[in-house]
Parts: structure tokens; sequence; C-alpha cells
């Protein structure tokens, strides 16, 4: 998407952290915003601090693991700004503990939320923007995780898999339309997401109980992560040239040079 100018962004996950960022620098490059998130007092405050900065910013409740509250939230958006271009997939929580330990309720909220959040809204935009013929860009937040072997997270290490595998997939499904896809693979970032719980439904029960010293481990990893407007940044220039991937942490790019070398190593030659 070359030109985001009165364009229209549907932004999952919108109230904080990296989604709230990029609302933020989609909303700067004039495009409108709908934020989307299941938590509504954050998204109040969101809506408030973008206003601050002249963006045309709405807000629905939406939990991206329910694919009617998606549905729903697709109609609000259209009533309100007409039109869908940018999907941004970007919900996503997390918790640490190993396979053993994580519980079905972990399993299911943490599958739910990354990897269906992101099927369901494809599935209930992707009709729009091919029927409305203005092009558009299917954006979503995966992990570097969900590309090295990584102990302590399985189940949202494979979340983040599948979100790449959607992507390159879709990607190919497209290709030759005017609607782009990008997949964003960070590494840490200065976000809430070492919280994640606080916004986790009922339904799925009491969280697994991960050891204290694991999560604040993750914790100070995420708060010396690299700041979401900087990833930003970085989406926005990666998005404008329709790159498959967007990879914003040099730092792991040794380990997964290492990490390819080792697959290729052992894969027949033809
Ligand atoms: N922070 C990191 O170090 C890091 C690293 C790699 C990938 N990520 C990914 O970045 C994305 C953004 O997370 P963040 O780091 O900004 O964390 P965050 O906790 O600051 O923001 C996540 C947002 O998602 C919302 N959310 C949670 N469950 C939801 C649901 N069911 N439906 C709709 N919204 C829901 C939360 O309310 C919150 O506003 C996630 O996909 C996460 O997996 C984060």
């Amino acid at each position: 998407m070359r030109d985001f100018h009165d364009k229209v962004a549907f932004v999952t996950g919108g109230a904080s952290g990296m989604g709230f960022a990029l609302a933020r620098a989609f909303g700067r490059a004039r495009m409108k915003v709908m934020l989307a998130d299941i938590d509504v007092d954050a998204l109040e405050n969101a809506v408030a601090e973008l206003k601050k900065d002249q963006i045309n910013v709405r807000s629905v409740e939406c939990d991206v693991s329910d694919r009617t509250s998606v549905q729903r939230a697709a109609s609000e958006t259209l009533a309100a700004f007409g039109k869908v271009h940018m999907v941004c997939n970007n919900a996503g929580v997390g918790i640490g503990g190993a396979l053993e330990l994580t519980s079905p309720g972990d399993c299911d909220w943490i599958i739910g939320v990354n990897l269906m959040g992101m099927v369901h809204s494809c599935q209930t935009f992707l009709p729009h923007i091919k029927a409305h013929g203005e092009g558009g860009h299917i954006f979503s937040t995966a992990s570097v995780t969900g590309m090295l072997p990584v102990p302590g997270s399985a189940v949202y290490n494979a979340a983040k898999a599948g979100i790449i595998a959607l992507s390159q997939s879709l990607a190919a499904e497209l290709a030759g339309t005017s609607i782009g896809v990008s997949v964003l693979v960070p590494g840490f970032m200065r976000t809430r997401m070492g919280d994640s719980v606080r916004n986790r439904p009922k339904r799925y029960g009491e969280r697994t109980v991960a050891s204290p010293e694991g999560r604040e481990q993750l914790e100070a990893l995420i708060r010396a992560g690299m700041d979401p407007d900087e990833v930003a940044e970085k989406v926005m220039r990666g998005i404008q040239e329709n790159e498959l991937f967007i990879f914003s942490h040099p730092e792991w790019r040794s380990t997964l040079e290492e990490h390819f070398q080792r697959i290729l190593a052992v894969y027949p030659e033809a």
C-alpha cells in the first residue's frame, strides 16, 4: 500500500503497546483508524490519546478469538467509516511455562487470540476488501519465536509460527491482486505483554502458575525491548514496499542464520 491517505485501518489489540504505536503511525499517515480491543477502559484512554494528535479514530470492543465478535466489530467499522483497507492482526497474549504445565485453558486462549484471531479477521474482511476494489493490506504481528527453537512458551511459539504460515499462504493466494500481505517478526518490545493475563476472559479458567523466576526474566526482557514507535516506523516502510517479512530486530539475525543453516545442512540434495 503506497498511499495511506484517507484509507481505513482496523487495528486489533490497538489499545496498548505495539497496536497503539501502529494505530498512531497509521493515523499520522492520515489514515482513519478503528481500534478493536477486548479492554474497554484501555480503548477509551487510547482514543483520547490519539485524538490529541488530531487522528480520526474510533474504537470498538472486540474479542478476536470469537468470530461473532469480530464480525460485529467489522459491521461497526463499516458503519463508521464505510470501508476498510488495512487489516492489522496484532492482538496477542502470551505466558511462559513448559508445555506440560500449560493447561487446556491456556492453550485455547493463546491459540484463540493469536492464531484464530488472524483467521477470523482475514475471513471477515477479505471479501469486503476484494469487493470495494481499492486495494488493501493484511498486516499481522508474529514473533521471532515462531521461527526459532525457543523453550518455555511452546504454544505461543506455535501460534506465531501459524501466523507466519498463514501470511505466506495468503501472500501466495493474493499475488497479482492489489491486496498486499506483511508479517512482522519482532524480538522483544517494550509493551504490557508481560501482563497479558489482565485481559484473560474467565471462560479459559485460571492461568497456569508459571515459575516466578521465568516470569521475572520475561518481564525484564520486555522492559529492555525495542520502543514500539521505532518498530512501527519499520512496519510503515515494510507495508509501503509490500515486504512479506518485516524483521525489526537485527540482533536476532545470527541466531536465525545458524538455525536455517542447521536445517539446510540436513536437507537432502535433489
Ligand atoms: N512485547 C513483545 O516483546 C512482543 C514480542 C513479539 C511479539 N509480540 C506480539 O506483539 C503483539 C502486541 O502485543 P504487545 O506486546 O503490544 O502487548 P500488550 O499487552 O501491550 O498489547 C496487547 C493488546 O491486545 C489486547 N488483547 C488481548 N486479548 C485480546 C482479545 N481476545 N481480543 C482483542 N484484543 C485483545 C490487549 O487488551 C492489549 O491491548 C502481540 O501479538 C504479541 O504477541 C510482542
